[in-house]
């Protein structure tokens, strides 16, 4: 049994969701618990004593005073947007076109791409995310770059080539049968290559042509366990800009749905300014909604309903996204705070364990990854981090009573101050298949 890797320490993960169970049923707090790990995946979690026995003997890897949680799912984020992140003052479209087209030009380059994935994908283990859903840009090399980092690190990562034909700079503009032929032999390269999964990627309905739409449906089609990874109503403008050039389109969804694009694997960004008719075909379509507050406060886009995603009668799966460029901060941590004041700012609350909830199993479900990552289930795959909520002086002042709280409601407040005070500085060590990644210097 020398194989295994056990850890000790408080865990706390989810079980189920918090915005339809109890607290007392969604969420598993285990004050001094150990997780064992056989060969990256989970063999045993339980409180200490009641395993204690059954491991005797073997080393364990101990972490007093500190919380594990699963790892972060960002779903949505683009990594060739990672050096433009804080340009002033602009709204989306503008935004695009004088920040975005032009740095997303360098990755026609190969060798540039993979130094940015580099730093992106060390970026995201810092700040303890260890999924996410990827833009790379038009040009197949920075999907290339991308995946070959990601799996260079054994990462669960899924990503895609941008699909943009029109109303877009000539220097960044593929072509409906180029965009196809180029995802189709990445999808036969990529998905499923180690931990790797693919996302067809048309940008959004205004950079892409209806044949460029249409065979992204048709590769749906004849790869139905892919992704589907867009923007939708993100701005209001672009809304109208949607509506002109889809005029048979009963709303922006419809121009998506008409074209075979929402389905069960499908992930529209922001879906800001949804009709109850949009947040309706959602839910029975089953797809899911990337949640960006740092970009939707930082472009201006507005803020998204999520208690209306949430309805128990039509819901929507939701996961946070960071969507860097337009967001300002890779952390999940400092997203989730953001989604609290957007929540705040529409008279709802959004509770420490519903927003943690968004950050990891939630994220998970919105991908459809729940059977292998977002908690400590026995068998799924070990990506977990070590938060450390009296990080920094504040966050310790803040924190001042000592490990490990019992309850729900002090773990809660714990949570809490970890969101809006925290950061990667709370992020002690990132953890991916029971290996360290990444851990505070
Ligand atoms: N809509 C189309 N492209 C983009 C992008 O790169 N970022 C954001 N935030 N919205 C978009
Ligand atoms: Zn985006």
């Amino acid at each position: 049994m020398t194989h295994l890797k056990l850890f000790r320490s408080a865990f706390l993960d989810f079980i189920d969701d918090p915005f339809y169970e109890s607290e007392e049923n969604s969420v598993r707090y285990i004050p001094d618990g150990l997780l064992v790990i056989e060969s990256g995946m989970i063999k045993d979690f339980d409180h200490y004593d009641y395993l204690k026995d059954q491991y005797q003997g073997l080393k364990i890897t101990h972490y007093p005073d500190l919380l594990i949680v699963p790892g972060f799912v960002d779903t949505h984020i683009h990594f060739p947007q990672t050096e433009m992140i804080a340009s002033y003052g602009k709204q989306l479209l503008e935004w695009l076109n004088q920040y975005t087209f032009p740095t997303e030009r360098k990755f026609s380059c190969k060798e540039y791409a993979q130094k940015i994935a580099a730093f992106f994908l060390d970026e995201l283990l810092k700040n303890g995310t260890t999924t996410a859903l990827v833009f790379a840009t038009v040009f197949a090399g920075s999907v290339e770059a991308f995946f070959e980092e990601a799996y260079r690190r054994n990462l669960r990562m899924i990503s895609g080539k941008v699909m943009m034909d029109r109303h877009t700079p000539a220097y960044l503009k593929d072509t409906p049968e180029t965009a196809y032929e180029e995802t189709k032999r990445l999808i036969q390269t990529w998905h499923q290559k180690g931990r790797l999964l693919y996302a067809i990627t048309p940008r959004f309905a205004i950079t892409s042509s209806p044949e460029q739409l249409k065979l992204a449906g048709k590769l749906l089609t004849e790869f139905p366990d892919v992704y589907l990874q867009t923007h939708l109503s993100e701005n209001l403008k672009e809304v109208e800009i949607v509506a002109e050039l889809f005029p048979e389109a009963p709303n922006y969804l419809g121009v998506y749905d008409q074209m075979g694009l929402v389905g069960e694997r499908s992930i529209f960004a922001h879906s800001i300014h949804l009709t109850d008719e949009e947040f309706q075909r959602l839910s029975q379509a089953k797809s899911a909604i990337a949640f960006c507050p740092t970009s939707n406060l930082f472009l201006g886009s507005g803020l998204f309903k999520l208690h209306q995603a949430k309805s128990k009668i039509h819901p929507v799966s939701v996961g946070l996204g960071s969507d860097i460029g337009a967001g300002t901060s890779f952390s999940l941590l400092q997203t989730a705070n953001e989604a609290y004041k957007v929540a705040q700012l529409q008279s709802q609350s959004l509770s420490p364990f519903q927003a943690l909830f968004l950050a990891t199993l939630g994220g998970a479900k919105a991908l459809k990854l729940e059977d292998k990552i977002g908690n400590f289930g026995i068998g799924k795959e070990a990506d977990f981090i070590v938060l450390d909520y009296q990080a920094t002086p504040l966050m310790a002042l803040r924190n001042q009573q000592i490990y490990p709280s019992q309850t729900l409601s002090e773990i809660a407040e714990k949570i809490f101050t970890a969101i809006i005070l925290g950061d990667d500085r709370a992020i002690r060590a990132t953890y991916i298949m029971g290996e360290v990644a990444y851990s505070q210097p």
